[in-house]
């Protein structure tokens, strides 16, 4: 029997493609040049069920949808205590890439802003080169995609030209003796991580490894403990849409993360992993038609937690 589900989900692309609002991110030189219409969305369920519809096979790269995972793969390695001794649970209410640390001790409010991502990224590994800490990250996508994934070296050697930003932020955690490594190295790193290069299917997958508790829904490989599961919601639960996060988690009420790409993943543990791509963002740097998109599923099919 035919599934109408991926119906439901044209209807769903075809709905939301009136909003024009917002613009690609253009930062980034290789982001700039991101075709503004591109549009999908991937569900996955528990159990490795796919449904999908639109731009499924366009490749993007991951950029901040990857923070919460490297944060997970930290806690899974060093522990609790130790990740939470270096970078805080807390929303900070301000932009991605504002400084946003404690000001005594320099630790960064959350793992889902730069600083606290930088700091994550740098807990990854003791080497601390740039192509190391990138494949070890690389791996861990795959893992959670089911599939071999690639660094886009285009977008990263872009990156590199003009993450100033980046840099000081980088400097700013040295000088605090948040980490020891070179803030540079660091940096480099972070943008191989961002540059993962994944389809909304992908992101689907890995979102829907969440929902699954950590064990990825095709292969069936465990890639993230359960308390890290548990730990990783929560942080996008709250601080995942950075100055947007109330209002999505009132509109849309599951944990979620955004990057300026213009993928978001949406979790609805035990479920459903959902992911959304459009380039063109909101002033908070959140994909325009994608939020649209997740306020239409959740209310739709009913997804909000509370
Ligand atoms: O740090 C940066 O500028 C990027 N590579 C990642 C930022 C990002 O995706 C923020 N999310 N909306």
């Amino acid at each position: 029997m035919r599934s109408p589900i991926p119906d439901y989900l044209t209807e769903v692309l075809d709905t939301c493609t009136a909003d024009v609002s917002g613009t690609v991110a253009d930062y980034i030189p290789e982001l700039a040049a991101a075709d503004p219409d591109r549009f999908a969305v991937a569900l996955v369920t528990a159990d490795g069920t796919v449904y999908s519809a639109g731009d499924t096979e366009h490749a993007f790269s991951i950029q901040s949808i990857s923070k919460p995972f490297v944060y997970g793969m930290a806690l899974d390695r060093l522990g609790f205590d130790a990740v939470l001794e270096k970078i805080d649970v807390e929303p900070s209410g301000e932009a991605f890439n504002e400084i946003s640390l404690e000001h005594d001790s320099g630790r960064p409010l959350n793992p889902m802003i730069n600083a606290g991502a930088l700091t994550a990224h740098a807990l990854l590994s003791d080497d601390a080169s740039p192509h190391a800490r990138g494949e070890q990250v690389r791996s861990l996508f795959s893992d959670l995609a089911g599939r071999d994934l690639s660094i886009d070296e285009r977008v990263a050697a872009s990156e590199l030209t003009t993450t100033y930003r980046n840099i000081a932020i980088a400097n700013l955690l040295r000088s605090y003796e948040v980490f020891f490594d070179d803030p540079e190295d660091v940096v480099a790193g972070y943008v191989r991580q961002c540059s993962v290069s994944v389809t909304v299917t992908d992101l689907a997958m890995i979102a829907g490894t969440l929902a699954n508790g950590g064990v990825q829904p095709s292969t069936g490989a465990r890639v993230f403990s359960r308390p890290t599961v548990r730990q990783v919601l929560s942080v996008m639960a709250t601080c995942g849409m950075y100055d947007a996060a109330g209002d999505w988690l009132t509109t849309v009420g599951i944990p979620a993360k955004s990057g300026v790409s213009g993928g978001i993943i949406g979790i609805l543990p035990g479920q459903l992993g959902i992911a959304v791509f459009s380039p063109r963002l909101d002033r908070h740097g959140n994909s325009a038609r994608g939020v649209v998109a997740f306020e239409r599923l959740s209310h739709d099919m009913n997804l909000h937690l509370m």
